[in-house]
Order: structure tokens, then sequence, then C-alpha cells
């Protein structure tokens, strides 16, 4: 095949071999989706799959490679998908607690790392990094993503883009990415899955669309239209946004790999007549690839027929299939990421454990952490506290619990001198309380007792929205007896959202967020909850109260009337605060951070020339331990032809401090942060008075501000 073009060989295809390019199906070695495509063999040898997703395993892609390459006519290979979202093998913390790092170095390393250990077992690409912006803790899907604000998300897709795929797409530890779901998935009504998002433009342009615009930049291979429909219309047929915007307008020129049967769902939608007129919208759209629906290979032949599209538009997707092939070295070598490759598994898990350790989240504390390495007997208490699968969250790949650190063991191995007791006290969701007793005995005769306490891994992710983002189970009724004692109580959260719990973050003496931090998160926690770490992650998402509350989140437009809590006459509940238990960015630290000293220059500029303005803020570590603080960089435009976000994130710095230590941490601000779209939705800069605020986490109360203005 090396010595044909492209172009040589489209000439030589038959119409089935083209159309078999265009169809992707799953070999089942993991099951994502709710159908299977059965034993594969005879499809590849008679060349109607172009790539197979949910396989892994030198030997197991080699062999199927081998069908395509040996035994069809054309010899043209397959590419090989799979969803690598938080590490192969080696399971690293779910995209929401990584994002809580705000270290896109790290971010890079991390999918870089997955990617080696991806493409060592002869994958070629992942449906990764998933970009949705996501506000609404309900939704399952959450999990997967960077959180709620959108220059984050940007920051993220460009990292986890460059961490995939490295510097050459052809290189063997290169693995090709996927950019999702394209688009507004977070926003699905009321939070559940799959159903329809109505968005306005300018919320599409102001918070959706910025992660793919940086996924695109960053040169990724490919983007996966979302399952949803965006004002109307399915994703999978939006020509509008995927050929319109993306592909005219930003460049783009990879693959459109559908989602799982999202094609043949479009029936579903009640946009398409049946399977013929879905593949015809969808390739009419510009999804190039059919993931497992069957809709290319078994409608596009009679669509051809009907005249509802043309061979044309079938050639470009084969086109881009051949050229994404091609870039993936597969032409030049079919078995490239099938040789002997050895990787360090080691270096691998140890930064998997400095991400997870980072990602552990303190949010609240009244002094009980971090434990005392002299405490005598901590009890180790319930259902999440041995759990060594739940630790992986969804979407663990080819990741195996027998790797996993539990968090008991964690702290057995953190805390040698204590007598540490277990018990899981309830299930994770059952109504079981029968180990109540035995569970609340132990803590009674325990110096300290870590709570571990939340979801299992299966209840965020895809498919798993949570009308009530609470405790599941009977795991309140458990906390509360438990606190009951009187011994004091450090709450240690795993969940893959934010979950309902003010009444828990009341009561216990220490509550900390862990999300799903995957193989090592009980080494983690425990370096975290005993003091060999200090505590650094910060919330990428805001944590509502209650789910009333939702969707909550910190970039809110400005209003008529604001909250006041004395003014009957402003925007509240009258049964709840409208503030949220915790606000995007927080996190506390074992350290004494304070910031003072915030100026900016020039405090005048004008906005018709280039605007460089520059912050700076003093920080200073007046505790006793060294410090890793994250500083927000928040901008409010006062007055604008638009009514604009009270706090609009646009910057974040990283500062490491020594006890005693002072630091200036700078940041620029150049035109882009106070450009908006206008009215009209273009793009504009306005003369007019701007706030810009320093903090440490989205609360404007405690964040330091100075007005600055533009002129024309
Ligand atoms: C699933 C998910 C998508 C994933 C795909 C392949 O339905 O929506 O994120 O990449 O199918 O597993």
């Amino acid at each position: 095949m090396a010595t044909r073009t492209i172009d040589q060989l489209l000439e030589e295809m038959t119409l089935d071999e083209k159309i078999g390019q265009l169809n992707l199906v799953t070999a089942g070695q993991a099951v994502t989706g709710p159908i299977g495509n059965g034993d594969i063999d005879e499809n590849i040898r008679g060349g109607r799959i172009g790539g197979v997703l949910n396989l892994w395993g030198r030997e197991n892609i080699g062999a199927a490679q081998r069908l395509a390459v040996e035994e069809t006519r054309l010899g043209i290979p397959l590419f090989f998908g799979f969803d690598v979202l938080h590490g192969h093998k080696t399971i690293f913390p779910i995209p929401l607690a990584e994002a809580g790092l705000f270290d896109p170095a790290l971010w890079e390393r991390s999918a870089r790392a997955a990617a080696m250990e991806a493409a060592a077992d002869g994958l070629d690409l992942t449906f990764a990094p998933m970009l949705d912006v996501a506000r609404d803790p309900r939704w399952g899907r959450i999990a997967e993503g960077p959180g709620e604000d959108p220059l984050v998300a940007a920051v993220f897709a460009k990292a986890k883009v460059r961490g995939f795929q490295g510097a050459r797409l052809s290189d063997r530890n290169a693995v090709a990415a996927t950019a999702k779901h394209f688009c507004a998935g977070g926003a699905t009504l009321a939070g559940r899955e799959y159903a329809p998002v109505d968005v306005s433009e300018r919320t599409l342009r102001e918070v959706y669309l910025p992660p793919f615009q940086a996924a695109v930049a960053s040169g990724c291979a490919a983007i996966m239209p979302a399952f949803n429909s965006v004002n109307g219309v399915p994703m999978t047929m939006h020509r509008e946004l995927l050929t319109g915007y993306l592909r005219e307008k930003l460049g783009f020129a990879g693959l459109f790999v559908s989602d799982y049967t999202a094609i043949s769902e479009l029936v579903q939608h009640g946009v398409a007549g049946d399977l013929v007129e879905a593949a015809a919208l969808a390739l009419a759209a510009g999804v190039d690839v059919d993931m497992v629906s069957g809709a290319y290979v078994n409608g596009l032949k009679e669509a051809l027929a009907r005249g509802l599209v043309a061979l044309e538009d079938i050639n470009r997707s084969v086109r881009r299939v051949l050229g994404f092939k091609q870039d993936l070295g597969l032409f030049d070598d079919p078995y490239r990421r099938l040789a002997p490759n050895d990787i360090s598994r080691r270096e691998i898990e140890e930064l998997a454990r400095d991400v997870a350790r980072r990602a552990v989240t303190l949010l609240t504390n009244n002094g009980v952490l971090p434990l005392s390495r002299g405490l005598r007997r901590l009890a180790v208490v319930g259902p999440l506290a041995n759990a060594r699968g739940e630790m992986l969250g969804p979407w663990s790949a080819a990741g195996a619990p027998e790797n996993c650190v539990a968090i008991l063991e964690g702290l057995k191995r953190a805390l040698p001198e204590t007598e540490i007791v277990f018990h899981p006290g309830c299930g994770v969701d059952d109504d079981d309380r029968s180990g109540f007793e035995e569970a609340i005995a132990l803590c009674a005769k325990s110096g300290a007792v870590a709570l571990c306490i939340g979801e299992a891994a299966n209840m965020s992710g895809e498919a798993s929205s949570r009308a009530n983002p609470a405790l599941p189970g009977v795991q309140r009724q458990f906390a509360e007896q438990v606190l009951a004692t009187g011994v004091p109580t450090v709450a240690v959260l795993s969940s893959g959202r934010p979950l309902m719990v003010s009444w828990l973050a009341e009561k216990a003496q220490a509550m900390v967020a862990t999300w799903f931090l995957g193989d090592q998160a009980g080494a983690a926690i425990a370096e975290v909850l005993t003091g060999g770490f200090n505590p650094t992650g910060r919330l990428p998402v805001t944590w509502p109260r209650e789910t009333g509350q939702i969707p909550i989140f910190h970039a809110v437009r400005s209003l008529g009337r604001p909250f006041k809590a004395a003014d009957p006459f402003t925007s509240k509940y009258i049964d709840l605060s409208p503030e949220p238990l915790f606000p995007f960015g927080h996190g506390l630290s074992y350290a004494k951070v304070e910031l003072a000293n915030l100026r900016v220059s020039p405090q005048e500029f004008s906005v018709t020339n280039e605007i460089e303005i520059m912050v700076e803020v003093d920080a200073k570590n007046t505790g006793s331990i060294p410090a890793h603080e994250t500083i927000f960089l928040f901008v409010h435009d006062v007055v604008a032809s638009v009514a604009r976000a009270g706090m609009e994130l646009k910057d974040w710095a990283k500062a490491e401090l020594a006890p005693g230590e002072t630091k200036t941490i700078g940041f620029r601000l150049g035109k882009e942060s106070f450009e908006f779209l206008d009215k009209a939705l273009e793009t504009c800069c306005e003369a007019g008075e701007f706030e810009i605020l320093v903090g440490f986490e989205a609360d404007r109360s405690t964040a330091l501000s100075v007005r600055v203005r533009s002129f024309d």
C-alpha cells in the first residue's frame, strides 16, 4: 500500500470498499454502548470495516490487523480506538479531579503517559479528551470533563491534545486524540443523559465552543459530535456547526467520528425516516466515520441510489479516513504500534500518585487534619474505605482493581504506629443497616475516624445522571451515627460529581473531596490526611448546597436585583441561600498564605491599540510549612453593551512559597481578556470600567480588586 497515493487508492477502490472504510465497529472487549457488532473477522476480510474500537493488546490488535492487511483485496490497514480518558493500564484521577490541579503541564504529562501505555497496547486513537463544560452535577458525565469554566476547558484541551498526540502522530508512542462531545452536552435538559439541549447562540459561543476551538488549534486529529441535539438539531447531523464552524471557520481538517450508534439514532431523534436518510444526513453534515450503527454500510448505497448523497460526499470522507491512517503511519507500517515497547510502568505509577495527591481537595478543616502520626487508634469506616475497584472511576479503560491502593491500605502504610480498625458500616447504595452497630462501636473507641463515603464508580460517567446527587443508600444515616459518637471525624468523599452534603460539611471536623483518584487513590489520600503532602486541589466546579440550586456556577451574568440577604426583593430563594456550599476554586491548605498589595498598570488604556495590562499581587506564606497555592484572576466588565458576568476567569497562577516567604505573582492581560460578543454577537472591545479581581476562589467578598478604565 505504501507505494500508492491516496488518490490512486481511491481510484482502485470499489464503492463497497470505500463505504467499508467509513465503518467503525466494536470488538466488545469493553462494552460502551447498547449494541455490539458480533464477530467482526469476516467483515474485516470482506473490506467492510475501516476501524475497530474496544479492542486492545498487541496480540488481539495484531490478529485483526493481519486480517485487513493480508486477507483483503487492497490491504488497507485498520485503525484501533479506545476510551483512554484518564490512563490506560495505569489509572489516573478522573478528569474532573485532574482539572482541580489547574496545572497544564501535569495535564499534558498524564495524557502522554496514558498515550504511551495505550500505544504500547497497539492503540492508534483515544476517544479523549472529553471537553464538555458542565455546571450540572446531576449529569453523570461531569466526571469526565474539565469542569464549569470555558477557559479551564480550553487550556485542558490544548494540554491533552498535545499529551496524547505528542510531536508527530506517526510516532510509535503517539495516539490520535478525539475532542468530544461536540457540543453542549453539559447543558442537557434537567441534567438527564442524552436529553435535548437548548442554549442561546451567545452561551454556545461564550461557553461551549471555546474548548473545541482550542482543540482544533492544537491539531486534534478527530472530533466526536455529541449524542444530543442543540436547539432542535441533533449534533450528528449539524452541518452548520460541524462543517460550517469547525471545518470552514476554524479549519479543522481531521476526522469526525460519530458517537456510538448516534447516526442510526437520528431516526429516534425524529429527523430521519429510516437508516438510509440517517446515513445521508450524517454524511452531508460531514461525519466521516459511523461508530457501530451500521448506517453507512447498510444505508449509503441506497442513499446514493435515492440521490440523497453524491459519490463525492463518500469520496471526501474516505479520503479523510485514508489520510488519517497515513498520518498515523499505518500505511508505512500497519504494525508500528505492535512492536515490543518497554515503557516504565513505575514512572507512570509515580506520576499517577503525584497527580492523585495534588487532586485531593480539602473542603473544610477545623484543625483535625493533618492526622497526628502519634494517633493511637484510627477507625477507617464506610463503604468506600476498602473499595479498590470504585477508586478507578468511570471509564477505567484497561485498568484493574488489583492495581489500586484502597484508602484503608494507604492509611495503614502511612500510619505504621497507629492501630487501624476497619468496618464498611454499610453498602454504597442499599438499605442494609446491620453493620452500623459494629462500625460505630469501633469509632467510639478510636481517637479519630476516617469516614469513607460517596458514590460507586458506575454512579457517574455515561448514562449515570442522578436526580438526587446526595449520598446514596443509607450512608447519611450511617454518617450521622458516626458523627454522633463525638469522635473527631474526617469525611473522605469519593464521587464523580459534587454531592449534596451541606449537612456533613457542618458536622464533620473536616471534609475532603477525592473524586475518583485511580490506582494511587489510597496512597494519595493517606499522604494528604497525614500531612505528608499539603493539599493543593482546587474545585473546578462550583459545589451546590442543594440540587435545587442547579445549574450553579461562578460566571453568572449580572442582573437587576442581585442577592442581598437583608433585602427581600433580590435574587434569592426563600428556603435556601443562593450562595454555593463551596465556590469555584475553593480548596484549603495546611499552610497559611495571604494576598496583599494588588496593583495594576496601566490603570487607564485605549481599546483601539494593543492592550497589555500587568497585574501583580504579593503572596506571603505566614505559616510554618511550605505552601503551594493557586491564585485566580477574574475580570468584571462593569458597564458594557450587554450584561457581563460578575466574575470571568481570565488566568490563574501557581505560587510555591517557603514559610515566611513573600513573592510577587504577576499576570499579563491582553486585549482578548477585555473582548466579548456584542449584541450582534460580534467580537468587540468597548471603552469603560473594569474590575480586576484576584483571589483564591470565585468569591468577590474575599478577593482583592482594583478598578481600571479603558477609553476609545
Ligand atoms: C460512548 C460515549 C463516548 C465513547 C464512545 C465509545 O457512548 O458517548 O464518549 O467514546 O461511546 O466508547
